[in-house]
Order: C-alpha cells, then structure tokens, then sequence
C-alpha cells in the first residue's frame, strides 16, 4: 500500500523583515500565495527509510537525512513510537533553484503521507507544531491558500483570496542560501532602525478583492534588496520580465527565484517566452493562485 500528497509551491506576496531575534531569526508579516506548481510525494513500506526523486531538476535534491521529506517521517514516527521505515518518492515539479519553498513542501507532503500510511491519529495541530520544528515554511506548505505568517513565518492566520492570479517564475541557475541572504539583511540594515514587521492592509485588500492592478502595486520583499546584492544578475531577470509586459516584479522569498504578476494567461505565456528568449534565466513556468495545500490523493 502507498499514499501520494500532491503539494502546491509558495510565493511571497509581501515579505516584512523586521530586525534578527536572539535566537538569530527574524520577525517577519509573511504573506504565502500558494501557488499552481506541484510535487507529488508518495511514501510506500519498506525495509528501511530511502528517498528517490525524478523530474528535470532530480539531480539537485539532496537524497540524505538533510531531506527535509526524511526529517519529516523521523519526527513522526519518533512522536508515535513507529520505524520510519518507508521509501518515500519525490515527484519534482517544483523549482528547486530556490524562493518557492520545494524543500518545504516536500516535507509538509512527506508528514501527511505518512500520517496517512501509519494511521497515527495526530490531529492538524500535532502536525502543524512537527511542520513548524521542521522549518518557518513548512506550515504553510501543509495549509496552502494564502495566509499572514508571524513569529518566525510560522504562526499562520488565513487571508482571503477574492480571485484567480496569474504568475510567471523565472528560475535562476544555481541557489541562494537562505541564511546568507538573511546575514545580507542585517548587513544593509545595520545601524539603521529596522521597523516592526507588520502585513500591508491594502495588500491584504486587494487579494480579498481579487485585484490583479492593486496587488501589483502593493507587492513588497524586504529581501529583495539583499537577494540582489549577492545576485546582481537578478536585476537583468526582474527588468526583462517587467520589459516584457508584466504588472510587477519582485524576487520570490529569498531568492533566486523571481517572481512576475501578470494580468491573464495569454500575457503569462507571453512573459515566459520573453524571459526564456532573454537568457537571464534557466528556465520560466506559468502557474495560477491561489492553490490549495497538501492534499491525499485518492487513486
Ligand atoms: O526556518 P528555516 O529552516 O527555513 O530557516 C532557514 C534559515 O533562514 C534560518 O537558519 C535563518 O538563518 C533564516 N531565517 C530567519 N528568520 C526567519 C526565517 C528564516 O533568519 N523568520
């Protein structure tokens, strides 16, 4: 017998920083946008835990303990006195480049799936508190739709959403590391005073309104300035896609991922296109919001 969970990326819509915690993390107002791109994980029995992945970017997803699918199933099992023993599979379609959060949704996949084989019973705060001690992101790879992130990103209040959205992502070759671009936050913010992170009520207007115009204007990274200055290039990315008709551009969580509103599908086709064509970036998908969390897949 096998489960599978299909789980949806993440964009960050408004992403406030506020300054470093003693515990080195940060505040943040963290608004997710679950967003149309999916990996499927599926966890089988087995003799032992093992990862295996496919897809075009299976190559670049570490297959050890650091998993965050693998540290996903050990928690679990440790929690319900189980063996992690599963084979779980990892069907990437998510960007792995980084800034969408496929790390985190692999795990918040890799933890519902296994709820599911092991009958444990936990209930959804049992296992948002796991998704939570996995990482910031996780939660809300679990949740999906959109939601307000507090605390470190992952004390999550629902967001409405009055509307379909149309993205396109260009994918960067290479990663960011998340923690450096953070540690690149505190250096240009060093001596300066760094305000409470707080969600923009005109952004959370306009996706209650479905607004595709006001969203666009009321987008907002806090990282995005670090993002560049570690990734000068990116500036190429955001002004080709910006060249090319989008409503706005921004870098998608902490990079290199950016990401590009647009107004419908036939200008999101129209986008992607330009940004492959301007060789500022490996690769460009098209995706809708908002996406629904991870789901069971029933056969
Ligand atoms: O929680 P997660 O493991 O995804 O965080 C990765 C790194 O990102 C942390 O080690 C920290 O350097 C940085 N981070 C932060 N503040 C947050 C979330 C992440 O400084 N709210």
């Amino acid at each position: 017998m096998s489960v599978t969970v299909r789980v949806p990326a993440k964009v960050n819509v408004q992403l406030a920083v506020g300054a470093p915690r003693p515990d080195g993390f940060h505040d943040l107002a963290n608004v997710f946008l679950a967003v149309g791109l999916y990996d499927e994980v599926t966890v089988t029995p087995a003799d032992g835990l093992r990862i295996t992945c496919s897809g075009p970017d299976a190559a670049q997803v570490p297959l050890d303990a650091t998993n965050l699918a693998a540290r996903a199933a050990i928690a679990l099992a440790e929690r319900h006195g189980i063996a992690p023993d599963v084979h779980i599979h990892i069907a990437k379609d998510i960007p792995v480049a980084g800034g969408m959060a496929g790390g985190s949704a692999d795990g918040a996949a890799a933890l519902l799936a296994c709820d599911a084989l092991w009958s444990t019973g936990a209930g959804r705060d049992e296992l948002l508190a796991i998704c939570a001690q996995l990482g910031s992101d996780v939660p809300f790879s679990l949740v999906g739709g959109a939601a307000l992130g507090t605390g470190r990103g992952e004390r999550l209040t629902p967001v409405d959403v009055g509307g379909t959205f149309h993205w396109v992502f260009a994918v960067a070759d290479g990663g960011l590391s998340t923690p450096a671009v953070y540690g690149e936050f505190d250096r240009l913010t060093a001596g300066t005073d760094v305000p409470e992170p707080e969600a923009s009520p005109v952004l959370l207007a306009a996706l209650r309104a479905g607004d595709t115009t006001a969203l666009a204007e009321a987008l907002s990274n806090d990282l995005q300035q670090a993002a560049l200055s570690l990734r000068p290039s990116l500036a190429d990315t955001l002004a080709a896609g910006t060249a090319a008709g989008a409503l706005a551009a921004l870098v998608s969580g902490s990079g290199p991922t950016t990401a590009f509103l647009v107004a419908d599908e036939e200008s999101a086709r129209k986008v992607a296109e330009a940004l492959l064509t301007s060789g500022t970036c490996r690769n460009a998908r098209t995706a809708v919001s908002p996406a629904p969390g991870a789901t069971v897949q029933r056969p």
